[in-house]
């Protein structure tokens, strides 16, 4: 399924190729930086598999927990939401200094996400949006994450805390040069020194990783190491694709196991299929 909201760097284009490279066998699938939950939210149920959704992003965590626990409440706080730009102001301050239930607090992110210009979180996006169009959407998301446990960490510690040989981490951190997209994480956001800190805490894990990135000097120097494969992929820019219907945006897999093990391992295919026909974008690989 789709995820209920849409969320800056979302992997719901990419969504085909993280199935086909992902590893063959694992039982713990761990998305490190969940964002919008889309990477989680996509895959089939694989029974006995443990599935993590993280994010630092306190409130986007919050909002996972009341889709996962509580859809009725945090529905009928979001039934009478006006779409107008003095309630998306005031939501958006609330968050800010209000402390209030966790519903409360769900909803009034939720607003500000769906109301948002291009779900930037900054200014209203002065759109018409029936609030009331979600509402399945979350509650089928409650029933998919069900078994989902979710969590708040650093990625640091998260890995730290999952991390065995029969684990699967998909990472999708801030790209480099973007990381001041994404708020609340902390006071000095995402810098330099985290990219280094997530190579360190990934070339020395037990478990198996796939990272995606932009492609760019600074992260394939990071990740020139023994036993990684980087493979870039390039795929149509949707900003830019109204000025210039062809431009190419240029993004990096990087793994640590053999990409090309689950086209090899023929049974297993079927278990975590994928159809590249859902989607519409050019891929060279
Ligand atoms: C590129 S987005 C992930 C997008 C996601 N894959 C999707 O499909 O929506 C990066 C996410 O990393 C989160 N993040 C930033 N710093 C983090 C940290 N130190 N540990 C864990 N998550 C972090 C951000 O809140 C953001 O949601």
């Amino acid at each position: 399924m789709k995820s209920f909201i849409p969320w800056v760097g979302g992997k719901s284009k990419l969504l085909w190729l993280i199935r086909k490279l992902s590893p063959s066998r694992y039982s713990r699938f761990i998305d490190v930086f969940g964002g919008s939950g889309t990477v989680t939210l996509s895959r089939p149920i694989q029974p006995g598999c443990m599935e993590v959704y993280n994010d630092f992003n306190g409130l986007l965590a919050n909002l996972y927990r009341c889709v996962r626990d509580k859809p009725d409440l945090l529905i009928n706080a979001l039934k009478y939401v006006l779409n107008s730009r003095e309630d998306f102001d005031r939501a958006r301050l609330a968050l800010r200094r209000k402390r209030t239930t966790d519903i409360q607090r769900a909803a009034w992110f939720y607003q500000v996400i769906r109301q948002s210009y291009a779900a930037a979180l900054t200014s209203f996006a002065s759109q018409p949006h029936d609030m009331w169009s979600n509402f399945p959407l979350i509650e089928q998301a409650h029933r998919r994450l069900a078994d989902v446990v979710v969590e708040n960490q650093d990625f640091q510690t998260l890995i730290r805390h999952y991390d065995r040989p029969v684990t699967f981490f998909y990472c999708d951190p801030p790209y480099h040069a973007t990381e001041g997209y994404y708020q609340n994480i902390g006071e000095d956001g995402f810098t330099e020194r985290d990219h280094i800190r997530l190579r360190d805490a990934l070339l020395s894990m037990e478990g198996k990783f796939l990272l995606s990135y932009n492609d760019d000097a600074f992260i394939r120097g990071l990740y020139d190491a023994p036993g990684i494969q980087i493979e870039p992929v390039t795929r149509l820019n949707n900003i830019r694709q109204r000025y210039d219907p062809n431009c190419q945006f240029s993004e990096l897999l990087i793994a640590n196991y053999d990409m090309a093990e689950r086209a090899h391992a023929t049974t297993q295919i079927n278990l975590f299929d994928f159809q590249k026909g859902e989607f519409d974008e050019t891929y060279v690989f």
